[in-house]
């Protein structure tokens, strides 16, 4: 059977999607490009903002199109969407066959084995339907119902996802040749509740994996060639094992619930349990295991970091272990004290900014990145304004900026009137990412003349002024065009093609080299080189080979 596969949304679903491609292909599936090729379409999807709900129903449309036209094909929603739409999707789009949310992810190959069977049934039950004048029965199938927030304390013991992660494989072919960079889940779910945020709803409770198999995990990707390594949570640096609390029959140790918050509110900076002689991994010590543990392993990255819970544990790690990257994600969301309350977020302007100087103080070569949401409800000129300062204030190399987005079954749909007018949402966020891009540029200018290592994944050959790049893959992060300021008229033919190999520092900051050919571009893919930064623009940093 031919499988087609498209992801939308976090990292979480990449490592999902990553993770649904090594089990269906152990099984004899094989993977197409294209959805026209695929006799089985899967869309894993996101719920976090309207829109990317949108993108995915457009798909939906148009492979139910070609259902409905009588091609006899198995279309499936995985990820958040089936999570949070559930069976409110299969009532008002019947051509969709399977649901499966992000926590039943591994009994994925049982729900296409019995939409297969459903589907060669009802072929036969719709004939005979048809035959005595009866309307066509469903076949269709779902799992969705969050395992994790049904069972909290049973999920730890029955936790199958746990193989799941366990189970895949990284080849350095394909897509890896080039990247060389795999991801690592750590925690799943998410216990913050957010007022505007979907995610708890669909990724259900904190889970935290156990450190030996994260290490473990860890040390296979690197032996099969994995150059950089990102470790995933929701709130990656709240990350808590405590030890012989979860222990199955065989002796090996359990993903377990994560802990309420007065775990870290006694002991945030401190490896001791909450209970004396208990043993705890705190996020910093599963760093500082990775690390010292996989010595072969060049980068070791972590994204998100919820800056409350980022204690001077975590920075100290990082200042002593090289091969951590200075990066931080820490997303806050607002630069209001009023608007955080409301987001129910837990911190205030202060504290984030005492986290950021704890962090530059530790790391004065930190890359800082984050997320910040315009227009959430009674969002006033303000409190916008007050964004604006944060953000000048604070040395981001980059933030996402994204309208607020009532989302159903969020707190905030149901407390406040999405009351800030489109226009105006739209109006803010163009004002922050014209702010952002000034930032940017003087992070950016900070690199100039230094010495950097790249670790390339992308070529991108760049036709024109204000023209879509071509990149190879597809791109991460829009790069747009950049060229360094032009100083005479004929310094440069812009209808030349310029060929880049593009990659990341540690800090994540962006890089891109002109390469005299295509070939050239692409012997350094895959590959971590030293770079001299030659100039600085709001989105990348330009240099050569040095
Ligand atoms: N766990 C991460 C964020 C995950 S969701 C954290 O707490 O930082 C990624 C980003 O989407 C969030 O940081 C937020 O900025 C944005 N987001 C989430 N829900 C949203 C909504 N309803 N409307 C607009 N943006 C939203
Ligand atoms: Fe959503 Fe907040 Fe959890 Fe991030 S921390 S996933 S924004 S609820
Ligand atoms: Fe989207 Fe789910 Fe990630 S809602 S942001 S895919 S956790």
């Amino acid at each position: 059977m031919r499988v087609y596969l498209e992801t939308f949304g976090c990292q979480m679903n990449e490592l999902d999607s990553e993770l649904v491609h090594s089990q269906l292909s152990s099984l004899g599936y094989e993977f197409v490009d294209r959805p026209d090729e695929a006799q089985i379409v899967l869309y894993n999807t996101c719920s976090v903002r309207e829109q990317a709900e949108q993108k995915a129903y457009s798909r939906i449309g148009i492979v139910g199109q070609r259902k409905k036209a009588g091609e006899r094909l198995i279309l499936g929603v995985i990820g958040c969407m089936a999570e949070r739409d559930g069976l409110d999707m299969m009532r008002r789009h019947p051509q969709v066959d399977l649901l499966c949310g992000p926590a039943e992810l591994d009994r994925l190959p049982q729900l296409i084995d019995n939409a297969r069977t459903a589907m060669a049934a009802s072929t036969e039950t719709q004939a005979a339907d048809r035959a005595v004048g009866l309307a066509p029965r469903s076949a269709r199938v779902a799992l969705a119902g969050n395992r994790t927030r049904r069972t909290a304390t049973l999920a730890a013991a029955e936790d199958n996802l746990e193989a799941l992660d366990l189970s895949r494989s990284f080849r350095l072919s394909g897509e890896h040749a080039r990247r060389r960079s795999a991801y690592v889940r750590i925690t799943r779910g998410c216990n913050k509740f957010c007022t505007y945020c979907v995610v708890p709803n669909t990724r259900g409770a904190e889970v935290h994996r156990p450190p030996d198999h994260i290490v473990e995990e860890c040390r296979r990707l690197a032996d099969a060639g994995a150059l950089e390594i990102t470790l995933l949570g929701q709130t990656v640096n709240h990350y808590r094992y405590t030890h012989g609390t979860a222990v199955s029959v065989g002796g090996s140790e359990l993903a377990q619930v994560g802990p309420g918050l007065s775990a870290f509110r006694s002991s945030a900076q401190s490896a001791a349990g909450p209970t004396s002689g208990t043993r705890v991994t705190t996020f910093a010590d599963l760093l500082a295991r990775i690390h010292d543990e996989i010595p072969q392993l060049p980068r070791l990255r972590f994204v998100t970091s919820y800056p409350r819970d980022f204690g001077t544990d975590i920075l100290t790690v990082m200042r002593d272990c090289p091969r951590i990257c200075r990066y931080l994600h820490a997303p806050a969301q607002s630069g209001s004290d009023r608007i955080l309350k409301l987001m129910n977020r837990g911190y205030s302007t202060g504290e984030y900014l005492e986290f950021v100087a704890a962090a530059l103080e530790y790391l004065p070569d930190a890359g800082i990145a984050g997320d910040i949401i315009v227009g959430f409800p009674t969002e006033t000129d303000e409190d916008f304004e007050a964004t604006v300062a944060l953000v000048r204030r604070v040395p981001f190399k980059n933030n996402f900026i994204f309208k607020y987005s009532p989302r159903p079954g969020t707190a905030a749909i149901e407390r406040f009137e999405d009351d800030v007018p489109d226009a105006v949402k739209r109006a803010r966020n163009n004002a922050l990412l014209a702010v952002q891009a000034e930032v940017s540029a003087a992070v950016h200018a900070t690199w100039v003349d230094r010495t950097v290592p790249v670790l390339f994944d992308d070529v991108r050959e760049i036709v024109a002024p204000n023209q879509a790049t071509r990149g190879s893959a597809q791109p991460r992060v829009e790069l747009g065009w950049e060229r360094p300021h032009q100083t005479g008229p004929s310094s440069s033919t812009p209808s030349t093609p310029v060929i880049q190999a593009v990659g990341r520092t540690p800090q994540d900051l962006i890089v891109a080299v002109d390469c005299g050919s295509r070939e050239d571009a692409e012997s350094v893919m895959g590959s971590i080189r030293a770079v001299r930064i030659k100039a600085a623009m709001p989105l990348l940093l330009r240099g050569q080979f040095g």
